[in-house]
């Protein structure tokens, strides 16, 4: 049974066969799904797509790509979203110095306002961090982030920065990057992180793991990230697999979701 923590399942690469890529990852045993919004009308899908499916729930949020997107309505707006019953999380919010496809002083001002956001409703974050990962923790701390908790998702800092990230209370989700060739810091990571701080996700439509490596992503391709996280570990795909849904649980207050198989 795993928990894929991060999806975009209303990505317009799946318009055409959404319905069968959810039913796949039912028969690959995924359990649950976050479907992550990034921006209003990705936010917006996110909470239709949690009103069809009970096995799937939703965060919304302003990406930093996106950070334009930010105004007294739009926030508005994402409030009202957010209220929304199985919304369950804010995200995807954070940093992204690697396209810099936003000025990083809005960036930045988005991502404070998402956290205050997030902790008046006290829903966990979800934090996209590339290439930005001291700014991203020191908006973390002086907006006292830890207060709601969350996620670091697609984790891409060192082994050090993790124990940082532990110490503030937050999760860190490994994806398919795992699983590349030349992945070093991730499987260094996987390697230490203690169990119990750790998510999984694949992050689809993109970064697919082996051996799906360059094709779409999907959710029911989360098994091969657990089967490489377990393989680094030396144990069980079952051991992975039973911690990073208990964790998903705990962080998104799941832990009362009844189980409804088909
Ligand atoms: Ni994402």
């Amino acid at each position: 049974m795993f928990f894929d923590t991060h999806a975009h399942l209303d990505d317009e690469q799946f318009t055409e066969d959404r319905v069968d890529v959810i039913s796949r990852l039912r028969e690959a045993g995924v359990e649950l799904v976050i479907n992550v919004g990034c921006n209003m009308q990705s936010s917006l899908k996110s909470v239709e797509i949690t009103k069809e499916y009970d096995f799937i729930y939703g965060a919304v949020g302003i990406h930093p790509h996106d950070a334009s997107d930010l105004n007294e309505e739009s926030l508005g707006q994402l409030r009202e979203l957010a209220r929304e019953p199985r919304i369950v999380a804010v995200g995807e919010i954070g940093l992204d110095y690697y396209y810099d496809y936003s000025p990083r002083e809005l960036q930045k001002k988005c991502f404070r306002e998402m956290i205050g956001m997030a902790k008046e409703l006290k829903l966990p974050i979800i934090i996209h961090d590339r290439d930005a990962h001291e700014d991203t923790l020191k908006i973390v701390k002086e907006e006292k982030a830890n207060e709601v908790g969350g996620v670091f998702h697609c984790y891409s800092g060192s082994w050090e920065m993790a124990k940082e990230v532990m110490k503030l209370g937050f999760y860190m989700a490994i994806g398919g990057a795992v699983t590349f060739k030349n992945a070093k810091k991730v499987v260094e990571v996987a390697q230490e992180i203690p169990l119990d701080h750790l998510l999984i996700e694949t992050d689809c439509p993109y970064l697919a793991p082996v051996p799906y490596r360059g094709k779409r992503n999907e959710p029911a391709y989360v098994s091969k990230v657990a089967e490489r996280i377990a393989e680094i570990k030396g144990i069980s795909i079952e051991e992975v697999a039973k911690a990073t849904l208990e964790n998903g649980k705990r962080l998104f207050g799941l832990t009362n979701h009844l189980e409804v198989r088909d």
